[in-house]
């Protein structure tokens, strides 16, 4: 049995597959995240660990026996967190989220220096970790100087799960701190951010071993084996492990709490300009591209917390029929990356009328997020990755109407895979089998049956082409008030 962590911004959760990659069972423990500022997002890492343990504690009381014949465990989480620990691996302050724009001043001063965007490959974002470190010695100098070591979500996890400071590639390369094309720390860049080698974790590939589970935690669980911990991958790449993504012109779209349009590459081909991401993915000699947007199912769920009413009541309201569109929606909550690279940018509803009720506005919302998903594919295109097919993954995607809104802004088929497991927790699932067993990756990550297919709605693609145009409009003149 392999288990993989998924540490989520929402929750963590366990998950726990057989040799023949079949579900035994899964589990998930919910995360806050907490707001103390505008643009800021930070969450206690004693809360993944408690998180952690409880996800565990219900997966092994519903399936004691597959519990126990655990062998190995990936890891995955959301990417570009800067947990700060001390000499002795003490927590010095909240981590800073992938979510986070505070540090949007210190990334553009990275960003001015040419040798970011030329070793990393990609913009310095707000959001990726080098900048928050900057924030961090600029407003918190006394934290800054007893850092001894800069870990991500899912790494700081596995140093509760090893007791060793290790990272992968394909999370790493959302740092700004990785040559990306090298698979190597850059000491040039943690020299421009005021870092040094030593404050980094070990790098290994996200399908090799990383360490062993430590045995009071082995003993704890019940576990007979020695069990190996993978690499594991940021929750992007380990989506795409879960969904076969490995081949050049495979592609899948999440729509989590945020969301991503992802296409794998058997090269290293970067275009930072674009705004697009371009990283490495979980398994040796392959990258990826990525458009990211920051608020994906986070936009129905700020409506859910203005209404009163569950995503799913706002959805069910709309009915079978896909609606055209009518008021504008920008999904900026906590500015954007992909493709404006705007930390000051926020949301909004434009075009509303007497006639705009509540099932309107939603409509609007899910269309916004289909107009910012637009926005990454025309990036993509622009970095050289045409799309023409996805496989729908992440929580908004049991929203048939909303794939149905997606598919007709693209104009692309989505593909929704079969009931079961898929996505990130999956995919650090398979990546504990490869590092335990020393699998073939192209052979053990294959991609999931289609249940259906969802087609664009060509009666509504002129309309919602442009309805895109407006949108694009409204982000330029906001920009400018
Ligand atoms: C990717 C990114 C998000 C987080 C979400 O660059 O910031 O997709 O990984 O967990």
């Amino acid at each position: 049995m392999y288990l993989g962590f998924d540490l989520g911004t929402s929750g963590v959760k366990a998950l726990l597959i057989g040799a023949d990659q079949s579900i035994a069972g899964s589990a998930t423990a919910p995360l806050e995240v907490s707001r103390p500022a505008s643009g800021w997002s930070e969450q206690d890492p004693a809360h993944w660990i408690e998180a952690t343990k409880k996800a565990v504690a219900e997966l092994r009381s519903a399936h004691p026996d597959a519990f126990s014949a655990v062998r190995g465990i990936g890891l995955s989480g959301q990417m570009h967190g800067a947990t700060l620990l001390d000499e002795s691996d003490n927590v010095l302050r909240p981590c800073i989220l992938w979510n986070d724009t505070r540090s949007y001043k210190e990334a553009a001063e990275l960003d001015a220096d040419p040798r970011f965007r030329e070793i990393s490959g990609n913009i310095v974002f707000p959001g990726f970790t080098a900048p928050k470190l900057v924030w961090v010695r600029n407003n918190e100098p006394e934290i800054f100087g007893r850092t001894a070591k800069v870990l991500l979500p899912k790494d700081y996890l596995r140093l509760w799960l090893t007791g060793e400071h290790v990272s992968e590639m394909s999370d790493a390369a959302g740092t700004s701190w990785l040559d990306v094309s090298a698979r190597a720390w850059s000491d040039a860049l943690l020299d421009a951010s005021f870092m040094d080698a030593s404050q980094m974790p070990r790098l290994v590939e996200g399908s090799d071993a990383s360490g062993m589970l430590r045995s009071e935690i082995a003993s704890e669980w019940g576990l007979a084996h020695p069990v190996t911990v993978a690499g594991g991958a940021g929750d992007n790449a380990a989506t795409a492990i879960g969904m076969g993504i490995l081949e050049e012109g495979s592609a899948f779209l999440s729509l989590g709490t945020s969301g991503v349009v992802f296409a794998a590459n058997s090269a290293y081909r970067p275009n930072a300009e674009s705004a697009v991401h371009t990283f490495c993915h979980a398994v040796p000699a392959r990258w990826h591209q990525m458009g990211v947007i920051l608020s994906a199912t986070d936009t129905l769920n700020w409506f859910s917390g203005v209404t009163g009413k569950s995503a799913s009541e706002l959805t069910s309201e709309l009915g079978g029929d896909l609606r055209g569109p009518a008021a504008i929606f920008l999904p900026y909550l906590s500015g954007e990356r992909t493709p404006h690279n705007d930390a000051h940018i926020r949301g909004a509803l434009t075009g509303i009328s007497h006639g705009t009720d509540r099932p309107a506005i939603t409509a609007a919302i899910l269309q916004g997020v289909a107009f910012a998903f637009r926005d990454c594919i025309e990036a993509l295109a622009a970095a050289g990755t045409r799309i023409d097919r996805l496989i729908a993954s992440g929580g908004g995607s049991r929203s048939d109407y909303w794939l149905k809104t997606v598919a007709t802004v693209l104009d692309v088929p989505i593909d929704v895979p079969a009931a079961g497991e898929v996505g990130a927790a999956f995919g650090a699932a398979r990546l504990g089998m490869l590092a335990a067993e020393g699998a073939d990756p192209a052979a053990t990550c294959t991609m999931p049956a289609v249940e259906h297919t969802i087609e664009p709605e060509r009666a509504l693609t002129d309309a919602f082409g442009e309805a895109y145009q407006t949108y694009r409009k409204t982000y330029t003149a906001l920009r400018s008030i």
